[in-house]
């Protein structure tokens, strides 16, 4: 493991261990206005949801690291404490870089990027009509964490109007997290889009107690075959299936056969069990896995 203390990195070093350990990171697309209302629109990708209720986003744009001076978003949002966040799509993710190009203050990225500005109901900068959702935000708070290059100047954004995109519904009228096409940034040129192929559940832990990987018994939790994802699903449980329920469930025709073919023979027995296991771990079915691995 390489250990490195902050103070031996250069700020440009630093900053690209970062950006690539703390990733991706989800593009707010901020859209504000001076006093003189001129609009500006630019990524950041220092950004998150950090309450419901109130409903705040938080996203941060720095000092810039070459010669500490700010942006023009954070000058905008002094002047003017309103926002729109636009999210990113991957329909939009070129044009949005185009839009981070440091172009002189008072000139519109909606216009240099070739986006279509259309107002918004409540605050005075507009939205970005590509993006699946805008969010109309009034600033509550700037923070600044500091007054040297690379340091940030947190948003305190709460969220006031949310316009979503109809297409991106499912037939509930929730957001249908394969649709909105999401992208976010990695470290460097690095980008990752959300598409059907690479998204996957992971059942919530919020609703029971599960029993925890140490309850697990020794055997199987220090399985050659099982990983650190099945001990967390098997350890995802409240309740382990009864002894009459893994006698049946071992009476089935494919187990039987394994048991069958494994007489005598408690290594190989234990080794096929718990590949069984994985495959049904794998598969979600976390109840017949543990039938299966206290069959051993
Ligand atoms: C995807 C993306 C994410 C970015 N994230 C940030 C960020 O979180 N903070 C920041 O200060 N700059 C970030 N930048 C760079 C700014 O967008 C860039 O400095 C821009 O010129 C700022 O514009 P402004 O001065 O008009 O506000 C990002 C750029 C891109 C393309």
């Amino acid at each position: 493991m390489l250990s490195i203390n902050i103070k031996d990195l250069s700020i440009p070093e630093l900053h690209n261990y970062l950006q690539y350990a703390i990733a991706p990171r989800p593009i707010c697309f901020a859209s504000t206005v001076d006093k003189g209302g001129n609009v500006n629109l630019s990524p950041f990708s220092f950004f998150n949801l950090f309450s419901t209720n109130p409903p705040i986003c938080v996203f941060s744009p720095s000092r810039k690291v070459r010669d500490n001076t700010t942006k023009h978003t954070l000058e905008n949002i002094l002047e003017v404490p309103e926002c729109v966040i636009n999210m990113v799509n991957y329909d939009m993710v070129q044009q949005t870089s185009l839009a981070s190009v440091e172009y002189p203050k008072r000139i519109n990225e909606f216009i240099k990027a070739g986006f279509t500005a259309i107002p918004s109901h409540l605050v005075k900068p507009p939205r970005v009509a590509e993006a699946p959702v805008q969010l109309e935000c009034v600033v509550n708070e700037v923070k600044s964490l500091g007054s040297g290059p690379g340091a940030g100047n947190l948003v305190i954004a709460e969220i006031k109007i949310i316009h979503i995109n109809e297409a991106i519904l499912d037939t509930d009228g929730k957001i249908d997290q394969a649709k909105i096409d999401l992208v976010a940034r990695l470290g460097g040129d690095w980008y990752c889009r959300v598409t059907k192929d690479n998204l996957f559940k992971v059942a919530k832990p919020v609703r029971t107690i599960g029993i925890g990987v140490d309850a697990i018994p020794y055997p199987i939790r220090n399985s050659k075959v099982l990983t650190g994802n099945n001990l967390g699903q098997l350890g995802n449980v409240e309740v382990l299936p009864t002894d009459e329920e893994t006698e049946t469930y071992s009476q089935s025709p494919e187990l039987k056969d394994l048991l069958d073919a494994t007489i005598g023979d408690s290594q190989t027995r234990e080794l096929q069990l718990h590949l069984k296991a994985k495959e049904l771990l794998d598969e979600g079915k976390v109840e017949e896995a543990w039938m299966v691995l206290l069959i051993s």
